[in-house]
């Protein structure tokens, strides 16, 4: 079954996971991915500084750390090690981060502050930022080919699938066909092709990878795909809603910038209400892809709520 035919539950008004600490482990993995992000990336004091002081200040401005902890999450859940799974949850926020440094551009969404800080190019200039977006990309791939692969997934398809969901078919596209959406009347499947490639690809290469790492079953590497995109797309329509109910300064970007641009998204689109109901179900299309896990996926099902109610 495809991630696009799962087929959605029965709306719960709401799902806890009293016995699963999800703060804890988001402390935890955020302390880890951290520690090996610095461990990954040149010294500030490598030659030409520049670039290196340009790659860490948006590295560890102080960005959610999700994506890594669904690629972790996603490990565990396929009864790995989150230490092999560690490198690609690295590989991943480095694609993040450049997407986020070029997506800030003036060429592109003009925006001031990223994760409560000036934003990059605001600091280094235009240049140099892109420039940073290059290498934290090109970071992110050095990275995933030292990974020795696994039995049922080599490091080759590792390599792939990375390539494959930062792409111009895949993110790149997203933004591509975000930018051609400015200013325009786009109707709700056009905006779902958007979102499905600007942020849900990403979203589900990090369940992917982290099942691969984990040496998953097929039957596992379907569910936790169907997972990824599910949320991915839940997170997409909730980044668009908070950017319409938050301030700038919960948010650590500017609030209030998707109308400004005349930017397509949910909100503008069906309205507040409607969107929240529309992140909500893809939620509940989430967890429906964890069933093949029998409950052994807390942390993601935890993830997933997190997703879906947060504030910034
Ligand atoms: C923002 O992502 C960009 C989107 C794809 C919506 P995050 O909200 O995860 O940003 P950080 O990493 O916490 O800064
Ligand atoms: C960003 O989408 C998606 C990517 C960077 C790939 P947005 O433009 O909505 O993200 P924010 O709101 O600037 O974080
Ligand atoms: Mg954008
Ligand atoms: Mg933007
Ligand atoms: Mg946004």
């Amino acid at each position: 079954m495809s991630a696009r035919q799962t087929r959605a539950p029965r709306p719960r008004p709401h799902r806890s996971t009293p016995a699963f600490d999800l703060a804890a482990y988001l402390a935890h993995s955020t302390a880890l991915v951290n520690r090996a992000l610095d461990r990954f990336l040149p010294r500030a004091a490598a030659k030409p500084t520049t670039i290196h002081q340009a790659m860490r200040y948006s590295l560890f401005a102080g960005g959610k750390r999700l994506r890594p902890a669904l690629c972790l999450a996603a490990a565990e859940a396929c009864g790995g090690d989150c230490r092999e799974a560690l490198p690609l949850a690295c590989a991943v926020e480095c694609i993040h981060t450049y997407s986020l440094i070029h997506d800030d551009l003036p060429a592109m969404d003009n925006d001031d502050f990223r994760r409560g800080k000036p934003t990059n190019h605001k600091v280094f200039g235009e240049g140099i930022a892109v420039l940073a977006g290059d290498a934290l990309l090109t970071q992110a791939f050095e990275i995933a080919a030292q990974c020795r692969g696994w039995p049922r997934h080599s490091h080759q398809a590792v390599v792939l699938e990375l390539a494959r969901a930062s792409g111009s078919r895949q993110l790149v596209g997203g933004q591509v066909a975000d930018l051609e959406a400015e200013g325009r009347r786009v109707a709700v499947p056009q905006l779902r092709y958007i979102h499905e490639r600007k942020t849900s690809a990403l979203l589900s290469c990090c369940t992917r990878l982290g099942g691969m790492s984990a040496n998953c079953t097929a039957r596992q590497l379907e569910a936790l795909t169907a997972f990824g995109y599910h949320v991915g797309l839940a997170f997409q329509v909730i980044d668009d809603i908070l950017d319409v109910t938050q301030t700038s300064e919960q948010l650590g970007k500017t609030a209030g910038k998707d109308t400004a641009a005349h930017k397509a998204t949910y909100p503008a689109l069906v309205g507040l209400e409607r969107s929240r109901r529309i992140a909500a179900e893809l939620t509940e299309r989430a967890f429906a892809a964890l069933r093949p896990f029998r409950g052994r996926a807390f942390a993601l099902e935890a993830l997933a709520q997190h997703l879906l109610g947060r504030d910034r």
